[in-house]
């Protein structure tokens, strides 16, 4: 073949050779979208120009230069649609996610600690066949006070101790109303853990609070003794503590318990050294004791020749702190994240 079919035969390789490079040095979608435009766009393409030009060719170089075209358009669009493809996806030019930066903060929840002791606690007594039993912390003053066998003229009863509701009722200062309900409601044998929470006007310092936890025990049967009471206690004190912590029993006055005992535990805290957790003692008391006192029986008509009894009513703030090591009550109460992250599985 020879004459003009030839020339635009040779141009039409030129340009698709050309083409073919650009298409493969081209960076970025803009670039290729040019090339597009630049060869096969439909008003000012290169390629479609020489094909709009086809009619006006002899027959034989129509075929000829046609099928160059068509082959060079074809070559061209495929190479530049595996270019495009190769691109990441539309708008994805945008910066790349940082995967240095800190990932935002998940918070989990977690009971607070000193659920996790009162749970433990009456956990422990429930495996010696102690029931859980609750109550309301507005109480009469007849159960919080008076049948508990405190006499009038006693220093709980002052305003300036106890929050007091109106019409004989009161925030209960203690758990121990709730022997009195238990007793009313049970016949002995009893074995009961009353957790709840307690109020008295004390200002927060490090290890009061006005509003704070109690557990009650009570045990009521024929034959119990002071024994009963130490020895339960004593393996409750191991079990919570660990076997090797120190204990010691020291007589102590409640209106309702006669004898009276509080126990205290080795200061964890410090280990008996002396911190303000423990005032300097290197001790803790954790609980007040004793052998229910008969006019208490009396009171809610248990008969005090028949049965005897011993009760115990605990502080698990008090206890959270000596376990978790924490020196001062009031950040059981502040709500601070970041000591309650600490307890997210259980402490
Ligand atoms: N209720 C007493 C207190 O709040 C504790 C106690 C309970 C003592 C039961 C003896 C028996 O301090």
């Amino acid at each position: 073949m020879s004459g003009p079919s030839a020339e635009q035969l040779a141009a039409l390789a030129a340009l698709r050779a050309e083409a073919e490079a650009r298409v493969r040095a081209a960076r970025g979608r803009d670039a290729l979208q040019q090339l597009r435009t630049d060869y096969l766009g439909r008003k000012a393409g290169r390629l479609t120009a020489i094909l709009k030009g086809l009619p006006a060719l002899d027959p034989d170089a129509r075929r000829a230069v046609g099928e160059a075209a068509n082959a060079a358009k074809a070559a061209i669009e495929t190479l530049l649609e595996a270019a495009e493809r190769a691109l990441a996806p539309a708008g994805s030019e945008a910066p790349r996610p940082d995967l240095t930066m800190p990932a935002r903060r998940q918070w989990r929840g977690a009971l607070h600690p000193v659920t996790l002791v009162v749970d433990e606690v009456c956990a422990i007594f429930g495996e010696l066949g102690f029931t859980r039993y609750v109550g309301p912390e507005a109480e009469t003053e007849r159960n919080n006070f008076t049948a508990l066998n405190f006499p009038p003229e006693h220093p709980s009863l002052e305003m300036h101790d106890t929050f007091y509701l109106g019409e004989g009722m009161l925030l209960r200062t203690h758990t121990s109303p709730l022997q009195i309900r238990v007793m009313e409601a049970y016949r002995p044998p009893i074995r009961v853990t009353m957790p709840g929470m307690c109020y008295r006007r004390d200002p927060f310092d490090p290890s009061h609070a006005p509003a704070f936890s109690q557990v009650e025990a009570l045990a009521v049967d024929e034959g119990i003794t002071f024994v009963d009471l130490k020895a339960s206690l004593t393996y409750f004190a191991r079990r919570f503590f660990g076997p090797s912590v120190r204990v010691r029993f020291r007589p102590s006055f409640f209106p309702f318990t006669e004898p009276s005992a509080d126990m205290e535990v080795e200061c964890l805290i410090c280990h008996g050294t002396g911190c303000p957790a423990c005032k300097g003692s290197g001790w803790m008391e954790i609980l007040g004791a004793g052998m229910v006192d008969p006019n208490v029986f009396e009171a809610v008509g248990v008969d005090p020749e028949r049965y005897t009894g011993w009760a115990f009513g605990m502080g698990p703030h008090r206890m959270a702190m000596l376990r978790y090591g924490v020196p001062d009550i009031r950040v059981l109460f502040e709500g601070d994240m970041r000591f309650h992250d600490q307890f997210v599985d259980g402490g």
